[in-house]
């Protein structure tokens, strides 16, 4: 019998969506606000989800004192009021979109926890936009 928990965050960051080989013309075009060449901030509201079977011995599914150290280690300590492009390793080549922060989180904290659990992040931006990773 599989059981879900989820832990929610929320980190500050400053970001612009752009291709370097793109003018800035062709970056407004195509990503629009978000690619303000003097960056702009978003709250980012996480939410992680474990999936697994209950512990007998403990009741859980996991501790989540635990998960919420693994995501304070892996994603708020790096990422929070941190300039996304500027001041992180991660996204120094890879654009900033949320689908792009979703799979470098995923894949961070995935690495962290035993392989009997299943994972899946979901990120927002803004009220109204989220993505989810895995699909
Ligand atoms: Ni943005």
């Amino acid at each position: 019998m599989k059981v879900a928990v989820i832990r929610k965050e929320q980190f500050n960051a400053a970001h612009r969506l752009y291709r370097k080989d793109w003018d800035d013309a062709k970056n407004k075009e195509v990503f629009g606000l978000c690619s303000n060449p003097l960056y702009h901030g978003h709250n980012y509201m996480l939410e992680v989800k474990v999936t697994g079977e209950i512990n007998p011995e403990t009741g859980y599914v996991i501790d989540l004192k635990i998960l919420k150290e693994i995501i304070k280690a892996e994603v708020l300590d790096k990422f929070d009021h941190m300039n996304l492009n500027e001041d992180t390793e991660e996204f120094r080549d890879l654009n900033p979109t949320a689908e792009n922060i979703a799979i470098v989180i995923y894949d961070k904290i995935r690495n962290k926890l035993d392989k009997q659990y299943e994972v899946k992040v979901w990120l927002s931006e803004t009220d109204k936009n989220f993505v989810e990773y895995p699909a």
